[in-house]
């Protein structure tokens, strides 16, 4: 059959099919959730609504192939205010649907179809399918888990090759939380544009800030992108950016301009929101970040009475990615622990990675967060 995905079996998996009968009977913890909604995060209405009055009483449909300027000049002041700071100026800034959209956006600019794009062997499985969506190859580059998951260098270079149009990052990475907090020689010899999603920039752990890559690579054209379904726990409201350093924006910022024209997926009444975000709700992440660290500190102390599960303390981000000893069938381990009331995702997938792996997400509600890690322990023979 021709068209996209064609080739994929898309009946439910195992895990799926066991998570589908636990729930109609004992029910479980679920220890996988990304959706900030579902765990009593839930951005506070009041801006949302206040904000959105004046959006009803004065709209007029104006739009902006760049985005929204008041929307995209709070983007600009927000990358102002990282660590290090990142001068910006609004015009840098591209609003899109979502970073997703981003991500799709930028691999029709940078490569055509039979060009390959460098990604990580361990990741959340998107890339493959926006891949998939313009006929790019992914080649993989490895992490290195000894190394706190950082980009092996070595990897990196010897998988580019004559057909290599980008290196695509993820910092706070998805799921091992590793940051980039330093320019990577490899990164600077390939010469190659950076396609950096950095979504889970607020949330640190180990590392006291998430520098944007954009400011650690002057020299190359850096793609920053990042949204508010993450940031400000709003995945609903569908906005993501692109924000392009300076060598980006000198060399693709008119063709960005007529791809995001082509689309125009950012829908306005998000967009107008965007400065009341910025301008008032930081206290709401603030609280957000605190619960994931206060989660984190819970596993890792779990995780020293459970020999059985190595837990590294991450760089940030809101998953766990611990490797676990003395078990070797991931998926018959992630059945077991469900059979057990706590739901987990095998590491497998998240890519191809040596050993056993589990994520876990922080994001849970914090007293379920605590019972379910519990009972992962128990499962794990504490
Ligand atoms: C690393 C990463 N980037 C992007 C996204 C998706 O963001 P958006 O909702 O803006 O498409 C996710 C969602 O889980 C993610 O984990």
């Amino acid at each position: 059959m021709p068209g996209c995905f064609a080739h994929l079996d898309l009946h439910p998996n195992a895990i799926e099919l066991a998570r589908r009968r636990v729930a109609a009977g004992a029910g479980y913890i679920d220890l996988t959730s990304s959706n900030p909604t579902w765990q009593s995060l839930l951005f506070p209405p009041e801006i949302l609504h206040a904000a959105s009055a004046t959006y009803w009483a004065t709209r007029r449909y104006a739009p902006d192939p760049r985005g929204n300027p008041a929307a995209r000049a709070a983007i600009a002041d927000y990358y102002a205010q990282r660590v290090p700071p990142l001068a910006l100026p609004s015009d840098a800034i591209f609003i899109t649907a979502s970073t997703s959209e981003a991500y799709l956006l930028l691999f029709s600019l940078l490569a055509d179809p039979g060009d390959n794009l460098l990604a990580p062997n361990v990741t959340y499985p998107l890339f493959e399918y926006l891949a998939e969506l313009r006929q790019l190859e992914l080649r993989i580059y490895e992490l290195d888990e000894a190394r706190g998951w950082q980009i092996d260098g070595a990897s990196l270079l010897a998988q580019a090759d004559s057909r290599s149009r980008a290196v695509l990052i993820v910092s706070p990475h998805n799921p091992t939380g590793a940051i980039i907090q330093a320019p990577l020689p490899a990164l600077s010899t390939l010469g190659l544009p950076l396609i950096c999603d950095e979504v889970f920039a607020p949330f640190t752990y180990r590392a006291a800030h998430t520098p944007p890559v954009g400011a650690l690579h002057p020299d190359l054209p850096v793609f920053m992108l990042n949204g508010i379904s993450k940031l400000f726990a709003l995945p609903d409201l569908k906005l993501g950016w692109i924000a392009l350093n300076t060598a980006a924006e000198v060399g693709y910022s008119e063709r960005l301009e007529l791809l995001n024209d082509t689309l125009l997926g950012a829908n306005s009444l998000a967009q107008s929101l965007l400065p009341s975000l910025f301008a008032q709700g930081m206290d709401f992440v603030t609280a957000m970040v605190e619960r994931v660290r206060a989660n984190i500190d819970l596993a890792l102390a779990y995780g020293t009475t459970c020999p059985a599960l190595v837990m590294q303390p991450p760089d940030g981000g809101y998953y766990l990615f611990p490797s676990v000893h003395g078990h070797h069938d991931e998926e018959a381990l992630v059945l077991s622990m469900l059979e057990q009331g706590v739901l987990v995702h095998p590491g497998y997938f998240y890519g191809d990675v040596p050993g056993t792996h589990l994520m876990l997400s922080a994001l849970t509600e914090p007293a379920l967060f605590a019972t379910g890690i519990e009972r992962l322990c128990q499962a794990l023979g504490k």
